[in-house]
């Protein structure tokens, strides 16, 4: 989605600027664009495109050359994912007031924008593009009486919507303004310098000390340091804290894409989600962040899991692990319904958020929500410090190191050990023996090693998929644990594909589906060897009897399904509720060889944004 990036120090904030936004592209964008005082004249430079980073580095190489861009020692910039217009040159930020003397990037969507700008369109107030943001320039103009910090704070007030924005004015040559509601800023603090984003990606490279600002917080930023207060002038104070990624952890590493490398460092990631956390010769698990004993444990009668995309299907493999592992009656939420129902939330259910980013917007909303109802909420995060992470104060990281590829990969696999890890706790503080939680730590403790058994076929998974890779249309059919895993296989190929993928419980394939079943139109059968496959197993005949080729992803050793499918991907055994861990991770490498064979630009996919932070 949206990136914003603003520098105010000494060094060139022109390559700072660029620099940060290249590392927010795999957020997904269509046009980008940067505004910077010049020292020389005090007035603003604005460069935008319509395209990518490359485009503009052009396009500031001639509107801004040397010696323009070495005077400039503030700035901002930002990456557009259009809402509000299409992704043209007037539409991309920064907007400019109506003197040109402030410049605006905005993140989320001022949802009264249209009366705004009646208003201010009758106050002569010409508008120069058709997105919501632009009204913030305009309002900040007309509230300005020589202080941008109250100006900004005043026009916030008149919004409604999310946001998170930073603002320059040539009048203040050394200042920022930086305010969020609903939409991530974070601040990076160095040392005579000070960087403002929306993603700690943009800032790890120049300092790994972080402020997160709050819900309507508003930050005064120049090169001696950060004052926040809330929009009616009431100091707040922030945590500083020490953010742990490593820069290299953001590079491609001799990968060619962000997802293959994410893909392959999978057994790494589950090694350190475990890290720390089983406890083998107890039967149960540890997670202190969920800062919670066993008899709290035993007093939850009922798990809702909240969560968009890929994480929702985490979710769903986590109701398998909550229902069969404790026990415990549990429903997944696509997190956009929740709050719109009236969901019933009783005094001993226990809400889980799940998200990648901890940003994405419906999650949030539906954190908030289940809160506002009196439930005991978790966050299962990947992104420390991430919104979710802090509204609920509780939960578990997944510690899968940065994921940048735009299709979610180590995430889900770790989002489904985190489930599993938190519903064997649930169990043995309800009815799981000992022994049979020593059984399911020792399996987990295992799980590095299932990823890795997977990725060792990489070649033969590569070409399986390049034979299939003129697809356009492609069923995936699972039941059990394996319906959500054939549900995310299905959404990773589509999403970096393209091609019309769709992912169904195998029992259903009769119901209506079975009617598209031809020889253009292959099946993924999800079949390893946990419960319900002879059933599938049953369903794959029943393709081929239509001529689908079937794709076969079955247990070493289960020599049964050869007969049935046209190729086969072997995964390890294991019990099943680690199955879907080496299942998706042949689904992901599936996935990527087809769409890295049609040419598609696999990191950052037409349309898709990483994080979704609008509704
Ligand atoms: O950051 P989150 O886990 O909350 O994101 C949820 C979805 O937007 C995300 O999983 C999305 O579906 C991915 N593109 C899937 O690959």
């Amino acid at each position: 989605m949206c990136g914003i990036i603003g520098y105010v120090g000494p060094l060139g904030a022109v390559g700072i600027v660029l620099s940060g936004l290249q590392r927010m592209e795999y957020r997904g964008y269509d046009s980008a664009g940067l505004a910077m005082l010049d020292s020389a004249d005090g007035a603003l430079k604005r460069v935008r495109v319509s395209g990518k980073i490359p485009d503009l580095q052009r396009a500031v190489e001639q509107e801004l050359p040397e010696p323009v861009a070495g005077r400039c020692h503030i700035g901002i910039g930002h990456t557009r994912w259009a809402t509000h217009g299409a992704p043209t040159v007037s539409n991309a930020h920064p907007h400019l007031s109506r003197n040109g003397r402030i410049a605006i990037v905005h993140n989320g969507i001022i949802e009264n924008y249209l009366p705004l700008k009646q208003r201010l369109i009758g106050k002569g107030y010409r508008f120069e593009s058709e997105t919501d943001s632009e009204v913030l320039a305009h309002l900040i103009e007309e509230c300005y009486d020589g202080d941008l910090h109250r100006a900004v704070a005043m026009a916030l007030e008149m919004v409604e919507g999310t946001y998170g924005i930073a603002v320059v004015s040539s009048q203040h040559p050394d200042v920022i303004v930086a305010a969020r509601k609903g939409s991530p800023i974070a601040l990076g603090v160095g040392n005579g310098e000070n960087i403002v984003a929306s993603d700690v990606s943009a800032i790890v490279n120049y300092t790994t000390r972080v402020i997160y600002l709050d819900d309507e917080d508003i930050a005064t930023i120049t090169p001696a340091g950060v004052q926040i207060s809330s929009l009616k002038n009431v100091p707040v104070n922030r945590e500083l804290r020490h953010v742990d990624w490593q820069p290299g952890e953001l590079e491609k590493g001799g990968f060619e894409h962000f997802m293959l490398k994410e893909i392959h460092e999978q057994p790494e990631a589950l090694a350190n989600a475990i890290r720390g956390r089983l406890l083998e010769k107890d039967g149960t698990t540890r997670l202190s962040g969920v800062q919670m004993e066993p008899a709290d444990y035993a007093r939850v009668s009922r798990i809702i899991i909240a969560a968009c995309g890929t994480s929702y299907f985490a979710g769903m493999v986590g109701k398998y692990h909550f229902e069969s592992l404790a026990d415990l009656p549990t429903e997944v939420e696509q997190a956009a319904e929740f709050r719109y129902r009236n969901p019933i939330i009783e005094r001993d259910s226990c809400l889980l958020a799940v998200s990648q980013s901890g940003e994405t917007a419906d999650t949030i909303e539906a954190v908030r929500e289940a809160r506002r109802k009196g439930a005991n909420v978790l966050g299962i995060c990947n992104v420390v410090g991430s919104t979710i992470a802090r509204e609920t104060g509780r939960g578990v990281y997944l510690h899968a190191g940065p994921e940048i590829s735009v299709a979610s990969t180590k995430a889900f696999s770790c989002q489904v050990v985190v489930l599993a890890m938190l519903a064997i706790a649930f169990g043995r503080a309800r009815r799981m023996s000992a022994g049979v939680g020593r059984d399911l730590v020792a399996g987990l403790a295992r799980v590095p090693q299932l990823a890795e058994a997977v990725l060792r076929q990489t070649d033969h998974i590569r070409q399986v998929a390049e034979k299939y890779a003129d697809a356009e249309h492609c069923f995936y059919l699972g039941r059990g644990y394996m319906y959500p895993v054939a549900l995310e296989g299905a959404l990773k190929l589509k999403e970096i594909s393209y091609i019309h993928a769709e992912g169904y419980h195998a029992a259903e394939l009769k119901h209506g589906p079975i009617a598209l079943l031809d020889e253009t139109v292959p099946v993924v059968a999800v079949v390893p060897d946990v419960h319900g496959r002879s059933k599938t197993v049953n369903n794959m005949q029943e393709c081929r009897a239509r001529k689908s080729p079937v794709i076969a992803i079955a247990t070493e050793g289960d020599d049964e399904v050869d007969q049935f499918a046209d190729d086969i991907i072997r995964v390890p055994p294991c019990p099943d509720f680690l199955a879907p861990v080496p299942v998706v991770v042949a689904e992901q490498l599936l996935a990527y060889y087809i769409a890295r064979k049609r040419g598609c630009p696999i990191d950052q996919p037409r349309n898709l944004a990483k994080s979704v932070t609008v509704e």
